[in-house]
């Protein structure tokens, strides 16, 4: 089986539905259900006795232990981390103890039981982390996009701790041999996306008529990758990936802020017209401290080695991405209640209109 954290969030609760639409292994998904965790993501698989769900935190080295000397998985993959750069300005702390110490305890105890596994399973074995594109800091407008030998340079305190957690892996398979595997991926929008996140945000704020808060000018850039893509690529690095190697993934899709918003306030105009168009709702607001002004990923290299590339563009996903927000009411419900509007208060009500 595989043992997977952070399976409740959006990239993990989207793969391991994606994993059972095409695959019977089973699946530990072990995650400690954060405010960004929703078991609501998966209700599908209530019944699937193939997914097994165990709260906890990748920290609890005896839990580790315990989980993985019971289920003996073959691979690991390593989705659990506090996400969302504006928190992470809020409050660094959460991020270090999950994404470096967290990481770190995992990848401890990981090694321990590699190292007693018999010769044929220690060689197959795969610890794959799950990590992101802003590690290697910001671009600017004709730079080369990131290839995984561009030096790191995180600039916030999340791509700081996803730094060093690689770093950690890294180090790992270099010292004691883990057969470790490293992606590093572009911004993700899709489905299940809790809606802190810039294009979750913009649709469900555009349905309720508020402003639409663009940060400073609104020409910082990211290259937006469709979430199933994503999952698509760390199955194709799981099954094929060289141990010790870092895949960068990415979508070939850099938008501006505004181009993403204006496109979402189109589709909308389309499948949801109000009396004014959307986009008459967008607000420019102060801007974040120390934001990075543009992300773009060179994918050559899991393209031309392991022959991944997406199915989806940016056209295409956006477009299934609004559908989904206006046809699942209950999940948004769900997760906009509570804790929620604390979140958006603090974030947001400082911010003033430029
Ligand atoms: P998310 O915030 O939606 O989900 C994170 C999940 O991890 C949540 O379910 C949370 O409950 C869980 N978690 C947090 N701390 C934990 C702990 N100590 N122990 C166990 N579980 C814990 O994040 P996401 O967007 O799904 O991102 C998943 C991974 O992909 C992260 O490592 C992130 O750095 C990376 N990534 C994200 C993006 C993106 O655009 N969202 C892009 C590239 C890489
Ligand atoms: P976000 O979704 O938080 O992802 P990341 O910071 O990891 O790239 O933000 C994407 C971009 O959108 C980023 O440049 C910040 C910007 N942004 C806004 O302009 N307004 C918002 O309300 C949010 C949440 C983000």
């Amino acid at each position: 089986m595989l043992l997977i954290t952070g399976g409740a969030g959006f990239i993990g609760s989207n793969f391991v539905l994606d994993w059972f639409s095409q695959r019977n292994e089973p699946i530990l998904n072990l995650d400690k259900l954060t405010y960004a965790g929703n078991l609501q993501s998966l209700s599908s698989l209530e019944y699937n006795k193939n997914h097994l769900f165990i709260q906890g935190d990748i920290g609890d080295r005896t839990l580790i232990r315990s989980l993985l000397n019971e289920h003996k998985p073959r691979a690991i993959l390593n989705f659990a981390a506090e996400s969302h750069v504006d928190r992470s300005i809020h409050g660094p702390e959460d991020f270090i103890l999950t994404n470096v110490n967290g990481t770190f305890h995992l990848l401890d105890e990981v090694k321990s039981y590699w190292s007693d596994l018999p010769a044929d399973e220690k060689e197959a074995f795969r610890f794959l982390h799950v990590s992101t594109d802003e590690v290697y800091g910001s671009l600017n407008k004709y730079d080369p996009a990131f290839s995984e030998t561009t030096a790191y340079s995180p600039n916030s305190p999340y791509s700081a701790s996803k730094a060093a957690s690689d770093h950690l892996v890294r180090a790992y398979h270099h010292t004691y041999g883990l057969p470790t595997l490293t992606t590093n991926c572009s911004n993700n929008y899709g489905p299940l996306q809790f809606p802190e996140k810039l294009i979750p945000l913009v649709i469900l704020y555009a349905l309720d008529g508020k402003s639409l808060p663009i940060y400073g000018d609104g020409q910082n850039i990211r290259d937006w990758l469709y979430v199933g893509d994503h999952c698509s690529a760390i199955r194709t690095v799981l099954d094929k990936g060289q141990t010790g190697e870092v895949y960068n993934i990415g979508g070939d899709s850099e938008k501006t802020n505004l181009d993403v918003v204006l496109t979402i306030c189109s589709i909308l105009d389309d499948l949801k017209p109000a009396a004014q168009p959307y986009s008459e709702l967008i607000t420019y607001v102060t801007d974040r401290p120390g934001h990075d002004r543009r992300y773009a990923i060179d994918a050559h290299k899991i393209e031309s080695e392991l022959g991944w590339k997406p199915a989806e563009n940016f056209e295409s996903g956006i477009k299934k991405t609004v559908d989904w927000y206006l046809t699942n009411d209950k999940w948004i419900d769900n997760v906009t209640s509570g804790a929620y509007k604390n979140w958006i208060n603090k974030n947001y009500s400082k911010r003033e209109n430029v």
